[in-house]
């Protein structure tokens, strides 16, 4: 998704200020950037590039400026091609704007302006954002009336920041739908409007988030001053918070890829986890639990319905949060409605939690970012302790919410997280041997992950990540299910990667890899250490045999540095890939 940022400051450095910004944005996924100032003689400058931040950067290196108010964007294109006269800022009659989100009337408002003889230079519908402020200017209002009277004409989403080259001391910001952190510097000589806290990371001691409808007005006279008006225009106090975001955990740590990072983190995550675990919740009220998120935080859920149905015995049901809010499903006050979300933004998981709190239902979130708006509006909250996942394939953050799943449910007596730890560590200490496999894989046309059990889910996630990451089409079946049409796809053209832990099913899934195996497809078996599987032409790797509970934990971190390895091979970018972002804020 976009990302935005935006500086009001005594210091001078603002370029540095928002490039840097924008670089720490990049993990949210991106095909253009921009900025734009306002300069000494109060006019407004914009720099764009389509493609990387770097380019912005090369771009700017030897721009010198003394001003102290700056927007930066990195968009992520949704109406309009990836091209430099569609990126941010947009600027119109001396306003210029970053939004991030979408305006679903747009085209309307842009008839209506082209009607009042504007002229627009893009195809995208932020620029309306900009037209529709300057002509309310245009028309006698001031920039803050003019953004006041703007933004009740847009539907959808957005969090805009906003500069008037006549008023170059005035920063405002407002949202709706997407989120906006508003940062204060520790010596009060700066404040920053931005997407989320990450941009933030070196910049703002303390953070506050905006809710729906508000208005930031920041201000340089004497001193950096500033306001939150609410939808109502009164002016109210939203909470500082300290910015816990430390500058060093949005770094690589040397390693090769933020991804290859996190994988690497997989094991402390458990160990995190499950120290800092603490139910908020008394759950002998609720006969059904109903989960509720999209992606792989949506398959968190798949996996944690079979240990919630095996081993405590309340009916559970998982939904796709983009189909759960609109189907008009059948709720009720015995349900406890569970959303899990890395992000706390993705919109559908969002709006979903929303339609349920509308009910009077109650609610627990599942959230890695902390004062994410999911990890605000539920009514219970379970704060992941996997730290910042900056890239886009989530991995760590999918061992926190499974986990965060199985301790709300299950005692952490009978849960032996050493045993965890330590077998994870040992899958990621055959990374070599999972390159090697992963070499054999990349140039597959197709693959197929199966499972059973608990390692369906597994199995779910290690297609999405291969599809994610090296682009190559994947699916997750349950082994059972193969001889019901997917058997069809089987040839030596497509790769079988077949989970196949020494559990109850394991008999059963090895005589579906042999169907597999009798018509020349070819297979990959991720099973226990000690299994004798003898099938010539199949490739093996060996995982530590733990607690059947727990083994999906083991499975989880071998597909995940599975993907990664085919992906690297195949010389991709594993923590931006194309077309994704990090956190899904439009529908
Ligand atoms: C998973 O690797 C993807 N990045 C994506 O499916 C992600 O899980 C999904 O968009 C949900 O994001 P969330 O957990 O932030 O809500």
């Amino acid at each position: 998704m976009c990302g935005i940022v935006s500086v009001l400051t005594f210091e001078k450095e603002i370029i540095e200020c928002l490039i840097s910004s924008l670089e720490r944005l990049e993990y949210r996924g991106y095909d253009s950037a921009g900025i734009a100032y306002i300069d000494e003689n109060s006019k407004i400058e914009r720099i764009r590039r389509v493609g990387k931040v770097a380019h912005l950067r090369q771009a700017v290196e030897k721009l010198n400026t003394n001003s102290h108010i700056g927007i930066g964007h990195t968009r992520w294109a949704t109406h309009g091609k990836a091209i430099e006269k569609n990126a941010h800022p947009h600027i119109a009659g001396g306003v210029a704007i970053v939004h991030n989100g979408i305006i679903e009337n747009f085209e309307q408002i842009k008839r209506e302006l082209l009607n009042e003889g504007e002229v627009f230079e893009s195809d995208s519908d932020s620029e309306v954002i900009a037209k529709l402020i300057s002509y309310h200017i245009k028309t006698g209002l001031s920039f803050t009336e003019a953004m006041k009277t703007s933004m009740p004409r847009l539907k959808g989403t957005y969090a805009i920041a906003a500069i008037y080259e006549k008023q170059p001391n005035v920063l405002i910001g407002t949202k709706k739908g997407s989120p906006m952190a508003v940062g204060l510097s520790s010596d009060g000589r700066s404040i920053f409007i931005a997407s989320d806290s990450v941009a933030l990371s070196s910049l703002a001691g303390q953070i506050t988030y905006l809710e729906d409808g508000d208005f930031v007005i920041c201000l340089k006279e004497e001193e950096i001053t500033y306001k939150i008006l609410d939808s109502s225009f009164s002016e109210v106090n939203r909470s500082l918070i300290l910015n816990n975001i430390a500058q060093n955990t949005v770094t690589k740590s040397g390693f090769a890829d933020f991804m290859l990072k996190e994988i690497f983190e997989e094991p402390n995550t458990a160990l995190e986890t499950f120290n800092n675990f603490g139910s908020p919740i008394d759950l002998s009220q609720y006969k059904n639990i109903s989960l509720i998120a999209c992606g792989t935080s949506y398959y968190a859920g798949v996996l944690a319905k079979y240990w919630i149905e095996d081993l405590v015995g309340i009916h559970t049901d998982v939904e796709i949060a983009s189909e759960f809010r609109y189907r008009n499903p059948v709720l009720s006050k015995s349900t406890l409605y569970i959303f899990i979300s890395q992000s706390g933004e993705t919109i559908d998981t969002l709006n979903a939690l929303r339609n349920v709190k509308a009910q009077g239902l109650d609610t627990l979130s599942i959230v890695n970012v902390e004062s994410s708006s999911i990890d605000r509006e539920a009514k219970y909250k379970i704060k992941t302790s996997a730290g910042p996942e900056i890239g886009v394939a989530s991995t760590k953050s999918f061992i926190a919410q499974a986990l965060s799943l199985l301790l709300l449910f299950v005692d952490k007596n009978k849960i032996d997280i050493k045993e965890i730890t330590h077998a994870m560590n040992e899958v990621i200490s055959q990374y070599e041997k999972i390159k090697n496999v992963a070499n054999k894989i990349k140039n597959s046309k197709s693959l197929l992950y199966i499972g059973r059990g608990t390692s369906y889910p597994i199995a779910l996630e290690g297609a999405l990540k291969a599809k994610e990451l090296s682009y190559i089409s994947a699916e997750g079946y349950p082994s059972g299910e193969i001889k019901h049409g997917p058997m069809a796809l089987v040839d030596e053209s497509i790769y079988s990667i077949i989970l196949a832990p020494q559990d109850k099913y394991f008999e059963k899934t090895i005589s579906n890899a042999q169907e597999i195996l009798a018509r020349n497809g070819r297979v990959l078996f991720i099973t226990n250490e000690g299994v004798q599987l003898n099938f010539g032409q199949a490739s093996y790797l060996y995982v530590p045999k733990i607690d059947p509970t727990a083994q999906p934990f083991v499975l989880t971190t071998a597909i995940h540095l599975l993907a990664y390895y085919i992906a690297k091979q195949k010389g991709l970018n594993v923590d931006q890939p194309r077309n994704l972002a990090k956190s899904v804020t439009v529908e």
